[in-house]
């Protein structure tokens, strides 16, 4: 089966790419380095052109609000045409869990994102993950104040990529849900004692303070702002785990 890759190139997508390869099927890696763009739609027919799978894994070189909507607005709007054209019978993509119960800029990009997929016409799975341990750095640094990292009381759930990515390879495999899968790691904690245990893992100096003030991404959140309300898949590697294979990888 011809697989494409939108995102091909990075954290989520190499990984998905190189599953998706071992179980024998056509996997193309589509990113602007090797020519598919799909802002300016250079090179996205010819890529999707007999693809029966399209799993959109890219993400914005900016986050800042106008920028990241815009991006994932103009990347639907590109890739859509190309796939109804080319057939693809399974359009997946991956979100973020609770983006339409939580107010942010790149939040408000997913949603714009997840309406374009929906109202497409072409068959879909939507998979809303939870933050990725990999971003538990960007997260901390975006809510430091000096030395004090301030974060809000609120529960927090991450997942490491390696577990996002097994699951994006075996939805993308699947039949299409026409509808969302919500993804999360194995362990729900408050967000503070995550972050601090991994600052700490990391020899980051800097002191977490629970700030029901602070918010994320400078938007407001509640206790179960950014955490599944429903069922969701579990992944396996819980944060000590991941900590301990990032060190080895190091
Ligand atoms: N961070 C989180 O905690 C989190 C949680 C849930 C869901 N997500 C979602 O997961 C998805 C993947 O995130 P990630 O962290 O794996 O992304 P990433 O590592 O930043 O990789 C982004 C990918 O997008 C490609 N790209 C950038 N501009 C493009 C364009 N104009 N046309 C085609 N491809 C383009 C990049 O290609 P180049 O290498 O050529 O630049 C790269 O392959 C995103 O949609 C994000 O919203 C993230």
């Amino acid at each position: 089966m011809k697989i494409v890759v939108i995102g091909g190139t990075g954290l989520i997508g190499s990984k998905t790419v190189a599953i998706l390869r071992q179980s024998g099927h056509e996997v193309v890696a589509a990113s602007p380095q090797g020519g598919v763009n799909t802002i300016t739609g250079e090179g996205v027919k010819e890529a999707v052109a007999g693809a029966q799978v399209v799993i959109d894994l890219a993400n914005s070189p900016s986050f800042e609000d106008k920028a990241v909507l815009e991006f994932f607005e103009a990347s639907e709007r590109n890739l859509i045409p190309a796939e109804a054209a080319a057939g693809v019978r399974h359009h997946v993509a991956l979100s973020i869990v609770a983006i339409d119960r939580t107010d942010n800029g790149y939040f408000r990009a997913k949603v714009a994102q997840e309406k374009l997929i929906v109202a497409s016409g072409i068959p879909y799975t939507i998979i809303r993950s939870t933050q990725f341990m990999e971003f538990l750095g960007g997260i901390a640094d975006s809510s430091a104040d000096g030395n004090i990292v301030r974060l809000p009381p609120i529960l927090f759930q991450p997942i490491a990529a390696d577990d996002v990515a097994a699951t994006v390879a075996d939805v993308a495999l699947g039949p299409p849900r026409h509808g969302i899968v919500e993804i999360a790691g194995p362990e729900r904690a408050p967000f503070n004692t995550i972050i601090g245990r991994y600052l700490k893992a990391v020899g980051d100096k800097r002191e977490v303070v629970s700030d029901p003030g602070a918010r994320y991404w400078g938007g407001p959140v509640e206790e179960r702002s950014l955490v599944p309300l429903g069922d969701a898949r579990l992944g396996r590697v819980g944060l000590d785990e991941w900590l301990r294979r990032s060190q080895a990888r190091a």
